[in-house]
């Protein structure tokens, strides 16, 4: 099967596939969100603005959000899913990164060039906005660092949607850097929403890692 085949799979497989590649166990019970119609492979800008009509007081429900290109990120947000009861959107970008492209210190790969030219960091995800966005009062957003920021995949997400009124959480994995001021950025970007302080996980962060960071925070 061709890697863009199987990113094009249903998000519950693509996270048992990715967590099973890094070596972390696969999410045994998180449910997934399905994405809205209307936004499915649609362009942040347009989503944005049937979510924001959406947007409104929510119902408790807590959504994990997450981009992740080789499954550290998304082997996380399974954890917060299955310890919160959490519905889980894996962000999949319609041209998913290969190997190659997301090879560093390759100055000519697609990630070293979009990251050398901003301009280039837009990139189309197969859905932005999940059903039922307005009931969700607390969303975790998570992605990996890149080049000591949030990775831009994760960019047409906090763009795309209305967070007024929710509380918003962001986590991130990397190899050794710390969240910097990763966070903030994405506040920034987003522009509405509660964002509270960030975490930063180990690539190989455990469920226990996990588990304890969710026993400190006011869930
Ligand atoms: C393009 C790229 C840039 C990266 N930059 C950093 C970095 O600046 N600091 C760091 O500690 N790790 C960096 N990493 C490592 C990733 O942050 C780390 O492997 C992360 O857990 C990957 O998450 P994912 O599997 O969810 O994509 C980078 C990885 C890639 C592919």
């Amino acid at each position: 099967m061709k890697r863009r085949d199987f990113l094009k799979l249903s998000a519950a497989a693509a996270l048992t596939g990715m967590a099973a590649a890094c070596g972390a166990a696969p999410s045994a019970s998180a449910s997934f969100a399905p994405a809205a119609s209307s936004a499915a492979s649609t362009p942040a800008s347009s989503a944005a603005s049937s979510a924001a009509a959406s947007s409104g007081a929510g119902t408790g429900r807590t959504l994990v959000a997450c981009y992740s290109a080789t499954g550290h990120t998304a082997a996380v947000a399974g954890y917060i899913a299955d310890a919160t009861g959490a519905d889980l959107f894996l962000l999949q970008p319609v041209d998913p990164y290969t190997d190659e492209e997301l090879d560093y210190n390759d100055s000519g790969s697609r990630v070293s060039q979009e990251h050398a030219d901003p301009s280039l960091q837009t990139v189309e995800l197969e859905a932005v906005t999940p059903e039922g966005w307005a009931d969700y009062d607390t969303v975790f957003v998570g992605c990996p660092i890149w080049w000591g920021r949030a990775g831009w995949p994760v960019n047409g997400f906090v763009t795309g949607n209305d967070f007024s009124g929710k509380r918003v959480i962001p986590f991130c994995t990397s190899a050794s850097s710390g969240l910097g001021s990763s966070a903030e950025n994405l506040a920034q970007l987003a522009g509405s929403g509660d964002w509270q302080e960030g975490m930063r996980f180990s690539a190989s962060a455990s469920e226990s890692d996990v588990a304890e960071w969710l026993a400190g925070l006011a869930l």
